[in-house]
């Protein structure tokens, strides 16, 4: 089993990694689980994993809320919906919260416990690929409005992140995929190394190789924890964990969270983003090849939806990352370095989204 901290003081916890960590949850963990305990999860994965999970915490009082699978649950009705089963079991602040399932359920249950009776443990059980390496761990806690993505939320940390890698078993080839391009993120904003070994390992990860696959999610989450421990509240260094979001949270918006996976949006994100750096000379045209041709070999898409430039704009508009009115992006400059750009005119950025989907 790897272990990978996240130092943020007396918040600091681990993420563990490795084979069949669910079926020896309690085992594993160092610390001791609370009495009480809510186990948020939905019937997609409840069906494989659920099962092994309660059998090891046999002798604690355990509600389970499962809610519906998909994007648009991640909202205030299935918040209250755990806040009514929290309060109907009269759960007390000793009380833990465990998220198992991927993004929406991780993101949905730290919004959860970091809330109830003003805050209570938070553990994260991470299905996905996508949510291993990226959204359970960090502390970042949401749920929509209709307005736009994760636009409710909180910065609140989990007390262990458990990644089992068998549970990817289950997983769909493209949400395995759609995991893959937030792995690749991390190479392209932050570690040239991780990027080449990844250049040199697509047939293994294509297989999805056990031994390729764990290096490549501990790699990834040993960068998050040390981008989160540096900044934590995205006051800086954090944002460029956004790397084609801006673009990809359009993506996704326009296509009503239905047609393209997160990481599928992100890839071709990703890819806007870079063309936009090379275009205003700030990324080589060897590296921007270099980024494409790995989407690329991992089955990614580097190209995005046609849509008119007004409506791009107005959903990168509505995402978080505005400032002051201002639309921010994060550009590759070389392989492993990225920064936050906020000069760029918007008939470059029209014109190189033209040109990339
Ligand atoms: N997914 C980006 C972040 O956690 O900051």
């Amino acid at each position: 089993m790897a272990e990978v901290n996240v130092s943020l003081g007396e918040r600091s916890y681990t993420i563990y990694i490795g084979n069949a960590l669910l079926s020896n949850y309690v085992e594993n963990l160092p610390h001791k689980l609370n009495q009480q305990l809510l186990i948020i999860t939905n019937p997609t994965i409840s069906q494989y994993y659920l099962k092994p999970l309660l059998n090891t915490l046999s002798g604690h009082q355990i509600e389970i809320f499962e809610m519906r699978d998909g994007e648009q649950f991640k909202s205030l009705d299935s918040y209250a919906e755990a806040m009514d089963i929290l309060i109907n079991a009269g759960f007390n602040r000793d009380c833990g919260i465990i998220a198992l399932g991927g993004g929406v359920v991780g993101d949905l249950a730290g919004f959860v416990a970091s809330t109830f009776q003003r805050g209570v443990d938070s553990y994260q059980i991470p299905t996905t690929l996508l949510s291993q390496v990226d959204s359970s761990v960090g502390g970042k806690t949401a749920v929509n409005h209709p307005q736009g993505k994760n636009l409710i939320g909180t910065f609140y940390q989990p007390k262990s992140v458990v990644i089992d890698i068998d549970c990817l078993q289950t997983l769909t080839e493209r949400d395995y995929r759609s995991g893959l391009a937030e792995i690749v993120k991390y190479g392209v904003i932050y570690d040239a190394d991780f990027f080449q070994w990844l250049e040199r390992h697509t047939a293994e990860l294509n297989q999805q190789d056990p031994a390729t696959l764990t290096y490549a999610i501990q790699r990834s989450c040993e960068i998050k924890a040390e981008v989160v421990a540096l900044d934590e509240r995205e006051k800086g260094l954090r944002a460029l964990l956004n790397l084609g979001h801006t673009f990809g949270h359009a993506i996704e918006a326009a296509t009503e969270y239905g047609a393209w996976t997160h990481g599928e949006a992100v890839a071709a994100g990703i890819i806007i983003a870079s063309k936009l750096s090379e275009v205003t000379q700030r990324l080589n045209s060897s590296d921007f090849r270099r980024i494409k041709d790995l989407l690329l070999a991992l089955g990614l898409p580097t190209k995005g939806p046609q849509m008119p430039w007004q409506d791009w704009l107005d959903y990168m508009q509505r995402d978080k990352k505005v400032k002051d009115g201002q639309l921010h992006f994060v550009l590759p400059v070389a392989i492993g370095q990225a920064e936050v750009v906020s000069t760029i005119e918007h008939d470059t950025v029209a014109a190189v989204i033209t040109e990339c989907c």
